[in-house]
């Protein structure tokens, strides 16, 4: 058995019960969430024979940033509840893999806290309190957030049942919300914005700065609409069935999408059911410049803090480094899109 595989039983023991199932849980009946990893499996390789692969190189750059692996590590809540270092933690054991994390804003961690290890990114839902999300940026990006990734699939939080007990009633509101409690805010001030348009884009750019990713889009009309108001980047997104469930698999929509970006400088990147390094491979020959991995990093958290994120994506990124001996392709640049049939 892969040691990856054994890290969500090990994370089974080890969680309190409501943390664990809503890290699994997808919304809904959880459809997209039970199938992301299967539409992976389905696609089939046609590799290429005698090539030089005496070298392979996982190497990449994402938004000007040089990564060792395009394995990265997506926004992910309660990560202090997995560990006690949580995003610390998380960023370390990046850090030793060459990676690259992005950072949710609900962090159990204040973001000046992370100022070093890693790069990283910043997640953003814009609040209905644009102010208050305009500083909580601010913050970010004095603290050293070369990026800010606007999650554009969540104007509602999609539904998720379970039958224990609810687990925001079993954690301390600090290990969701590090950067924005302690400072007299109303509940209201917290909820999501519902009237996000593509001028949220420029307006998200000139407020702090950066570079600006949207992440959580499904259709190659809307990815084109988001590069051309601003965007750097398109992350392709299910929010791992966490949102609208029934939201089509990713690796069916990462195809479209960088197929439809192909004449823009934007880069893609995609998420949801990655699970080993053929994934990995597949996803950039469909035209992804890096993948990010949600919950397999929240186990490895849980069961080994960042030594157990260092090995996990070390892992990942020589499964990767395996495939493209096996398809020909000794670097990230000859993963191109016909080694994937259709
Ligand atoms: C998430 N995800 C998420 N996304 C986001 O933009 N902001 C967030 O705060 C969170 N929080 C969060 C919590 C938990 C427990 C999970 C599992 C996921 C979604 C995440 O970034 C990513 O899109 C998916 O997790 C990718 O799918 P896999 O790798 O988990 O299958």
């Amino acid at each position: 058995m892969r040691w990856i595989d054994t890290l969500i039983h090990e994370a089974e023991q080890r969680l309190p019960g409501p943390v664990l199932t809503y890290f699994q849980q997808g919304a809904g009946l959880g459809l997209s969430a039970a199938e992301a990893e299967n539409h992976w499996n389905a696609l089939r390789l046609l590799p290429h024979v005698l090539r030089d692969v005496s070298a392979i190189s996982t190497r990449t750059s994402v938004l000007g940033t040089e990564v060792a692996t395009p394995v990265l590590v997506a926004p992910t809540t309660l990560q202090r509840q997995a560990h006690e270092g949580g995003e610390t933690a998380m960023l370390q054991g990046a850090a030793a893999a060459g990676s690259l994390v992005c950072v949710s804003s609900n962090a159990g961690v204040p973001f000046e806290a992370l100022a070093g290890p890693a790069p990283w990114w910043v997640q953003a839902y814009v609040l209905r309190d644009r102010q208050l999300t305009a500083d909580l940026l601010e913050r970010a990006r004095e603290a050293g957030a070369k990026a800010v990734v606007l999650t554009a699939d969540t104007p509602v939080v999609g539904q998720k049942y379970s039958t224990g007990p609810n687990v925001w009633e079993t954690v301390p509101p600090e290990h969701l919300l590090a950067n924005v409690t302690g400072q007299g805010l109303e509940e209201s001030q917290l909820e999501k914005a519902a009237d996000l348009t593509p001028a949220t884009i420029d307006w998200l750019r000139t407020t702090t700065g950066l570079p600006v990713v949207i992440k959580g889009v499904l259709r190659a009309d809307d990815a084109r609409e988001c590069v051309a108001a601003g965007a750097s980047a398109i992350w392709v997104s299910n929010h791992g069935g966490r949102q609208l469930d029934g939201a089509v698999a990713t690796a069916r929509a990462l195809r479209p999408v960088a197929e439809a970006l192909a004449d823009t400088s934007a880069e893609v990147y995609v998420d949801g059911g990655i699970r080993n390094g053929r994934h990995v491979l597949t996803a950039l020959a469909l035209g992804a410049t890096a993948v990010f991995l949600g919950r397999p990093t929240l186990w490895a958290l849980a069961v080994g803090g960042a030594a157990a994120v260092e090995r996990a994506l070390a892992d990942f990124t020589s499964e990767l480094a395996h495939a493209m001996a096996l398809a020909g392709a000794p670097d990230v640049s000859s993963l191109t899109c016909d080694l994937v049939s259709d």
